[in-house]
């Protein structure tokens, strides 16, 4: 039975009614990818106001990793929300919060031991994990890198790569951000002169040359003695599914050691089984002296985290951090279910198993189609990027718009990535049936195929 089922012309009449509504009274600011207006949502299929139901492959751009309403987070939401909703950890404390970030702590052993501090979207712990690092410093300057996205407040937006349209017009920025190269090969100038591209994630030359840069742009513009943190996601995220080779990752790490400075994972978009592991750091052999967490941790509830080396968080003083909402009692019970979830190795096996079913078919797709230049990823956080000419690697905008719009017509939700918003990204429920996961990708398939 297939799990697309669509009733009505798409947009349908009631979407469209809503649709239109919306543009009135509400801020154009927040992008929508369809003009999809929900009702219901359930594992992997998103039904909308019009009883159409559509296959999900964005997860609330990688959030409900669990699928939608897991039962076990459903079940710890309504009882929490039984005892209470708030009392604000800066007034009243509440087991929930200690627990998780009891737990939270665990997840980096080697950094030993942690402490956690919580917070309400990526963006505000992004902030936070900035602050940590320059009181336990201080020092001033962070770098971060090319292809970053770390969200929209002024320091997130700083320290974000891509002009438009998340920072365009919204000048000044915070000062003392400087930026590195991300080690994208796809697109590194040498990577020319490589022939066989087959293992070339992990090519330890170009991971030396992309490091090199980096200690440059260090030691020249910025000068060692003086940088406060380095902050760097393992897999480029909204930059276009990029991952981190692990050399290089490790290459940073010993850098941050020399040089006294705090690393910093964001790991929001990686975290929670998205690429394999609970987090990526677990698999690339390098730990990060400060995680940053969001989206998966509460599968859907506003809820962030910054996890790491005690020594770091302890460096802020009562107060210096914090927030009305911050650790919300909802949230914080939803995210000690989440992590309940995955004590069960059924869920990451799982995440690994179409992890492989993905990098097998869009390596299939990426043989058959010109389109495709270069499909990637690490685990189920998987994408190909398109462009117009396999050669030159033009970046093809427009197909990848069409894509998306063929694929949300046909009923599957996908989104797009990347510097040049030419990357198809894959962020399926991490519980999809591998039947749900195979009509998705016959129907992606079929979108490829609408561009020949
Ligand atoms: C890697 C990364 N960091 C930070 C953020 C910002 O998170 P939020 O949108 O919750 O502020 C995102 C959001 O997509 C992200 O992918």
């Amino acid at each position: 039975m297939s799990s697309i089922c669509l009733k009505t012309e798409i947009p349908g009449p009631r979407s469209r009614k809503f649709t239109e509504a919306r543009h009135q009274h509400v801020s154009p600011g927040p992008f929508h990818t369809t003009p999809l207006v929900a009702a219901h949502a359930e594992g992997s299929v998103v039904t909308d106001v019009d009883g159409n139901s559509f296959l999900d492959f964005s997860s609330g751009i990688g959030v409900t990793n669990l699928g939608h309403r897991d039962p076990a987070v459903m079940q710890a939401i309504a009882k929490q929300a039984e005892k209470f909703v708030h009392t604000s950890i800066n007034v009243v404390a509440y087991e929930g919060y200690i627990q998780l970030a009891e737990r939270l702590n665990q997840l980096l052993p080697k950094a030993a031991p942690c402490k956690t501090f919580l917070a309400n979207s990526g963006a505000e712990a992004v902030e936070n994990a900035i602050k940590f690092a320059r009181v336990k410093t201080g020092r001033q300057a962070v770098i971060a890198f090319g292809h970053a996205y770390h969200g929209r407040t002024y320091m997130a937006m700083a320290l974000t790569a891509k002009a438009h349209p998340y920072k365009s017009g919204f000048a000044p920025f915070p000062a003392e951000v400087y930026r590195a190269p991300y080690p994208d090969f796809y697109r590194w100038p040498s990577q020319k002169e490589i022939s066989d591209r087959s293992d070339c994630s992990n090519n330890s030359k170009l991971c030396e040359e992309v490091f090199h840069a980096f200690a440059e742009i260090a030691s020249t513009q910025i000068g060692e003695t003086n940088v406060a943190a380095v902050i760097i996601e393992p897999v480029a995220g909204e930059g276009g599914f990029v991952p981190a080779p692990a050399p290089f990752l490790q290459m940073l790490r010993r850098w941050c050691d020399e040089h006294g400075v705090v690393l910093i994972f964001d790991e929001v978009q990686t975290g929670f089984g998205r690429t394999g592991s609970l987090l990526a750091c677990h698999q690339l052999d390098v730990t990060p002296d400060l995680v940053v967490m969001a989206k998966g941790l509460a599968n859907g509830l506003p809820l962030s985290a910054v996890t790491g080396r005690a020594d770091v968080i302890d460096a802020v003083g009562l107060g210096g951090v914090g927030g009305t909402y911050c650790g919300n009692p909802i949230a914080c019970a939803a995210s000690l279910a989440v992590l309940d979830r995955f004590e069960d190795p059924a869920v990451l096996a799982h995440a690994q198993e179409i992890g492989e079913i993905l990098r097998h078919r869009l390596e299939e797709f990426s043989k058959r189609f010109r389109s495709i230049g270069e499909t990637r990823g690490l685990g189920p956080m998987r994408a190909i990027e398109l462009v117009s000419d396999q050669v030159t690697k033009q970046p093809d905008k427009v197909a990848a718009q069409a894509v998306v719009q063929y694929c949300y017509e046909h009923g599957l939700i996908l989104m797009t990535c990347g510097a040049h918003g030419n990357v198809l990204r894959f962020l399926v429920p991490l519980t999809i049936s591998n039947q749900e996961l195979n009509e998705g990708l016959a129907v992606v398939q079929d979108a490829l195929l609408s561009l020949e």
